[in-house]
């Protein structure tokens, strides 16, 4: 790896997927990526030792500061003054590393796209690092994690372990998204400035107000245009993303997991490994998102299946469970073209309210007394698979499980702290506590032949403390959690989970590799669904995303919109229902047939292709949809959000099209003809046929919509005459 100019080894370059990382590997230190994003093409040595040359920055002798380019895992001892990667120490010494005498692995034909492995060691000190950076063939995405190992005999207390992507100078805004109960995932955005911009989950859970991303981007980029750089920590709990700009002008992303006190301590030989940290770039939002969604898409484990349309009962009937009432609504269900059907909470013994039961997970024969499996077998035999609602790691001080084991309580030494929801936490890091989740979890899964469990989790971990001495065991009950979830799947295979924590409380590449489907909030109203479906979109694709059809009356905003409003919002996803079916009348009930029919004609397309946002420049209006890979057809969806201030709406563009074929394009109305009120563009009549390339720069006239209300545009492209 050396040129005949330059003694130093040249950069390695990865690349795949249309990304290029390159990387420094010379002077005996960890990596250092001199580029992260657009494709550079093949270079050779020369060619990479040149870049290398090319963007060492002019810094005199005497600075010591900021060393450039970023390290993956900066330091202060090699003049690093900003957020350290390392932070740890063994009694108050070892606590600043310098890690020397990197060697270097290049594993160009890895599963997944080629990897760089590095290890260094402070031979002082006895600690070792290991830094994985691999770019993903499927997606393009990159991802990094490391590794340190504690050779001495003293322990060493790991405090954090950050590792940094570096973005250009370019990236000159920085978006994240925060929100909070049934309003999930609300952007926002600031300029880049000289400092640290920095969102911590400390909760054991990312949490309702967690930024799933972190993303630095070009003045003012949007779904399709402006370079953006974003970057995700796959990991369920405690957590930090920092955007840090340093008076030297560098940039980058930082993400690791946030630890307690002693959660990590080393002895001799021992290790402890970050969660990977993930790295998109694109042209725009969309372009971003993608990389996400192909890299989903291709694991072995990606949910492949139709996603069978879902009936829950939770806001159809709460805690009022009974046969005869679930068994008329699993009937209505079918009817309606419902292909699984989910019991959520209020079925175990005592579960009458949210004030009790948690914990207690066997059927409550006062409201079952022939237990579940007439509901069951009902529920097959009219040809639907039977999903049933768990909240594993919670419990009710009010249970039988808490008062025959106290003990298994998280308890910080003040007792089992503040109550959420009446609840608390069950310490799965107490072996017999895990086993015994596990096993009733998995008898109710083989007796009643469960297909999926609903996974809820619903209070925050605060003073977590494990017993009998109170240390903090918020990190262990998220790798219990995995390991639960691993083992029932593992012990049942076909088995399939949700994700869901009070809503989109815990969305996570962690907790998708077993999860197959997230439940991005508890709100089911269409005006808000919008918003919180297209930002969870930036990391989870269509597929992976429950979307429901609520009752007109939004159970969470108690703003009423037609059915097919509520319809088409929920028409992209995992689509479920989640109206009282026996309280609709039969128009209703035969219009929610209808759009279920029209879901599963386009859920292939919906459920594989790419998802697309046009740019609109009035915030009133909306245009989304999905391409489908071929680029053959798409489905679009114009709305209205709030009444815009000139009229009509005029022209939007259709993107993600082939700029170079026909297609045909119409409005289509799956559940009633135009929404009352709406005002057609003439070329809606009949439709229009268009190249892809006059839809994208051009664009249709949308139709004038009342606020909340959409139309769907399908797109199909022509054979070639
Ligand atoms: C919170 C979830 O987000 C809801 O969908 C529902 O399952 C309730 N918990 C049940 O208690």
């Amino acid at each position: 790896m050396t040129t005949g100019h330059d003694p130093r080894p040249a950069p390695v370059h990865l690349r795949a997927g249309g990304t290029s990382v390159v990387v420094a590997v010379d002077g005996g230190r960890l990596p250092r990526i001199l580029h992260w994003g657009q494709d550079l093409g093949a270079l050779d040595e020369d060619a990479l030792a040149g870049l290398h040359r090319a963007a060492l920055p002019a810094i005199g002798d005497s600075a010591v500061t900021y060393p450039q380019p970023v390290p993956v895992l900066p330091q202060l001892a090699e003049g690093w003054l900003g957020r350290p990667g390392l932070t740890g120490d063994a009694e108050g010494r070892r606590w600043a590393p310098k890690f020397r005498e990197a060697t270097f692995d290049l594993d160009p034909g890895a599963d997944g796209g080629p990897v760089l492995r590095s290890t260094a060691h402070d031979p002082e000190y006895g600690l070792t690092v290991e830094v994985e950076i691999q770019v993903l063939a499927a997606g393009g995405l990159v991802r990094q994690r490391a590794r340190v190992t504690n050779e001495a005999a003293t322990p060493y207390r790991v405090q954090g372990l950050e590792l940094a992507l570096p973005v250009p100078p370019s990236a000159s805004e920085v978006l994240d998204l925060t929100g909070r109960w049934s309003l999930e995932r609300v952007p926002q955005r600031r300029p880049f400035h000289v400092g640290e911009w920095v969102r911590a989950s400390r909760g054991g859970k990312p949490g309702l107000e967690h930024t799933l991303l972190l993303v630095a981007g070009e003045e003012g980029f949007g779904f399709r245009h402006g370079t953006v750089w974003g970057t995700h920590l796959a990991w369920s709990g405690n957590q930090v993303l920092a955007a840090e700009r340093t008076p030297a002008d560098t940039r980058h992303l930082a993400a690791g997991e946030l630890l307690l006190a002693d959660e990590v301590v080393l002895g001799q030989g021992e290790s402890y490994r970050s969660p990977w940290q993930y790295g998109s770039w694109g042209t725009g939002l969309d372009a971003l998102a993608a990389r996400f969604h192909r890299h989903l898409r291709a694991r072995p484990g990606h949910p492949r299946s139709p996603r069978p349309v879902v009936l829950n009962t939770w806001e159809a009937v709460y805690f009022r469970h009974d046969l005869a009432t679930l068994t008329a609504l699993a009937e209505r269900g079918a009817e309606i073209g419902a292909e699984r059907f989910v019991l959520d909470d209020g079925w175990f013994l005592g579960r009458r309210d949210d004030t009790t039961s948690l914990g207690d997970w066997s059927v409550d024969p006062a409201v079952w007394p022939e237990g579940l499996e007439p509901l069951a077998a009902r529920v097959r035999e009219l040809g639907m698979d039977f999903g049933l609602w768990f909240e594993p790691e919670m419990v009710n001080l009010d249970s039988e499980l808490a008062r025959a084991h106290p003990e298994w309580i998280f308890d910080a030494g003040h007792g089992p702290g503040l109550p959420s929801r009446h609840q608390h936490v069950l310490d799965l890091g107490h072996p017999e506590a895990y086993a015994c989740l596990f096993e009733r979890m998995s008898g109710l899964v083989e007796s009643l032949g469960i297909a999926y469990i609903k996974w809820d989790h619903n209070r925050y971990l605060l003073d977590a403390g494990h017993g009998p001495d109170g240390r903090p065991g918020v990190r262990r009950q998220v790798e219990q959690a995995y390991r639960l979830m691993a083992e029932l799947k593992a012990a049942h295979p076909g088995l399939e989970i949700e994700s869901c924590a009070s809503g989109g409380g815990r969305v996570d590449l962690g907790v998708l590799e077993f999860a197959d489907r997230v439940w991005p909030s508890d709100c089911n109203d269409p005006h808000e669904r919008l918003e919180i479906q297209r930002w969870t979109g930036l990391l989870v694709p269509p597929e992976m995303q429950g979307t429901h059809i609520g009752a007109g009356e939004s159970h969470t905003t108690h703003r009423v919109h037609p059915l097919d409003y509520r319809a088409e919002k929920a028409l992209w996803g995992h689509l479920g229902v989640e109206v009282n079916l026996l309280g609709v009348d039969d128009e209703t009930r035969a219009a929610l047939g209808r759009w279920v029919a029209f879901h599963k004609e386009h859920r292939t397309l919906l459920h594989s292709g790419e998802v697309v946002h046009a740019d609109l420049p009035d915030p009133a209006l909306r245009l989304e949809g999905v391409v489908a890979a071929d680029r053959s057809e798409a489905l679009y969806a114009f709305s209205v959000t709030e009444r815009p201030s000139t009229w009509p709406p005029g022209r939007v563009r259709l993107p993600g099209l082939d700029d170079d074929r026909l297609y045909s394009v119409r409005a289509v109305y799956p559940g009633s003809p135009p929404p009352a009120g709406a005002v057609l563009p003439p070329w809606q009549r009949d439709g229009v046929t268009l190249p892809g390339r006059v839809l994208r720069l051009v664009g249709v006239e949308a139709p004038s919509l009342d606020v909340d209300r959409s139309v769907l545009l399908r797109a199909v492209s022509r054979p070639a005459s």
